[in-house]
């Protein structure tokens, strides 16, 4: 029988083993454990671990890398996938996401990863699962696997994240992939600079986390940095707030010029998807430093390594 936790009149429901909600409650040492198990990962074993398993994709927000990268992953490690979207499903009937979570689970998902708009979304569904539920991304809030495959990215390239100066430029205020990698980094003891404008960057944000530098200008945060991560413009997230693209493009644009004042080995990283011309140009997105191609790459063994976490197929996928 398929276990499904309706009660909302006694306690807090617990969440199921192997979830993964966000960064900001993880320690360490997991974190670590998962990176190294992604590093592990082979998707050509002859025994997948997740064989015969039903992963479920809920997407009510676009996505091209996550989503496309946790179904190879989930069926690199032999599990079935299907993939369920707001538009041309019953949600566009008016279904709710809890309804919505029940359909898929009576029709044998064995983990939920979901992206949606409303931060929260995946932490109610694991409160009233029994299956682990992976966050795919929940508005602005969190982005959990790709801080973890940024991390990965980065480790790839650095000894350590400790003494890293990492700097984060754009639009950090609206950022999930923001506010997951500045858990991750600084629980890592990198140096965090972000920069933006006021829009983008309230003062606020130095409480996300412990030594978090706010910086104005594009050329102080970038100067001596280890990693320079651009983030994208959210113009679906920007609620009628109108910023000017040509002052945000003159003065925190990332070009070759401004790329050259980070360390001669410092990695230009971006979570995609990319505007060319807007919060980067195509010249420092192609460019030799450019590790974008690479952490995309790179999601597909860091999801294995979640999805079989999630079902606690050990450290390696068995
Ligand atoms: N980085 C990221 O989440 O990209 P997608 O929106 O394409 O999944």
């Amino acid at each position: 029988m398929i276990a499904i936790r309706k009660d909302q009149t006694s306690n807090i429901p617990a969440i199921a083993p192997g979830s993964l909600l966000g960064i900001e409650h993880m320690a360490a040492a997991e974190i670590m454990s998962l990176l190294k198990a992604a590093a592990r990962m082979n998707p050509r074993r002859s025994r997948p671990p997740l064989r015969g398993k039903r992963v479920l994709l809920l997407f009510y927000e676009p996505s091209t890398r996550t989503r496309s990268s946790f179904e190879i992953a989930a069926k690199s490690l032999g599990a079935i996938t299907t993939l369920v979207q707001s538009s041309g499903s019953s949600i566009e009937k008016g279904e709710s996401l809890l309804d919505t979570v029940y359909t898929l689970r009576a029709v044998g998902a064995d983990i939920l990863v979901i992206r949606h708009p409303n931060a929260g979304a995946p932490l109610l569904a694991a409160r009233h699962l029994d299956i682990p539920v992976i966050n795919a991304g929940d508005g602005m809030h969190e982005h959990p696997s790709q801080a973890l495959l940024d991390a990965y990215t980065i480790l790839r390239h650095k000894k350590t994240l400790n003494g890293l100066h990492i700097t984060i430029v754009g639009d950090i205020y609206h950022s999930r992939v923001a506010r997951s990698a500045i858990h991750l980094f600084s629980k890592f003891g990198a140096k965090i600079t972000l920069c933006g404008p006021a829009d983008f960057l309230p003062e606020l944000a130095a409480s996300l986390a412990p030594g978090l530098h706010l910086s104005r200008t594009v050329e102080d945060a970038v100067r001596g940095a280890d990693a320079v991560m651009v983030l994208r413009v959210q113009k679906e997230r920007l609620a009628g707030k109108k910023i000017s693209l040509q002052e945000y493009i003159l003065k925190y644009q990332v070009t070759a010029e401004r790329l050259k004042l980070a360390k001669k080995d410092a990695l230009l990283m971006h979570p995609g998807p990319i505007v060319r011309g807007l919060e980067l140009t195509s010249e420092v997105a192609d460019c030799a430093q450019s590790v974008i191609v690479e952490e995309v790459q790179n999601g597909v063994p860091v999801r294995m390594a979640i999805l079989a976490r999630a079902l606690g197929k050990g450290k390696d996928g068995r």
